[in-house]
């Protein structure tokens, strides 16, 4: 990812406990004015909006297919988790947060 300087980063969270991911990883989390859905695959946490951006779909909804992609509950379009392009569809482009898993906790930039 690149860094600039208009990047704000957002605690999420103080551990990845704390985060209370459903059975697919994926959890719905909102604070600063926003709305994200946090992704845990593997030992990785990812983010992006909470919407799909095709119609709306609660993405934290989803699922995780076997091969990690994120599956929205309402049509079942498939996003690529690192860079959010759509696999099943043309067009959409689910906006993907960068993520750091810092000592002082997990931290967002919107
Ligand atoms: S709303 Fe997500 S695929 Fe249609």
């Amino acid at each position: 990812m690149t860094h600039n300087d208009n990047m704000q980063w957002i605690k999420i969270a103080e551990h990845v406990n704390e985060i209370h991911f459903n059975t697919s990883g994926l959890a719905e989390w909102s604070g600063a004015g926003k709305k994200l859905c946090i992704i845990k695959h593997g030992e990785e946490i990812h983010a992006c909006t909470a919407k799909c951006p095709h119609a709306g779909g609660k993405m934290a909804e989803g699922y995780l297919d076997a091969l990690g992609q994120l599956v929205c509950p309402l049509h079942r379009y498939k996003f690529n988790i690192t860079n959010g392009r759509n696999l099943s569809g043309e067009g959409y482009y689910l906006k993907i947060f960068p993520v750091e898993i810092r000592e002082e906790g997990i931290f967002v930039s919107i």
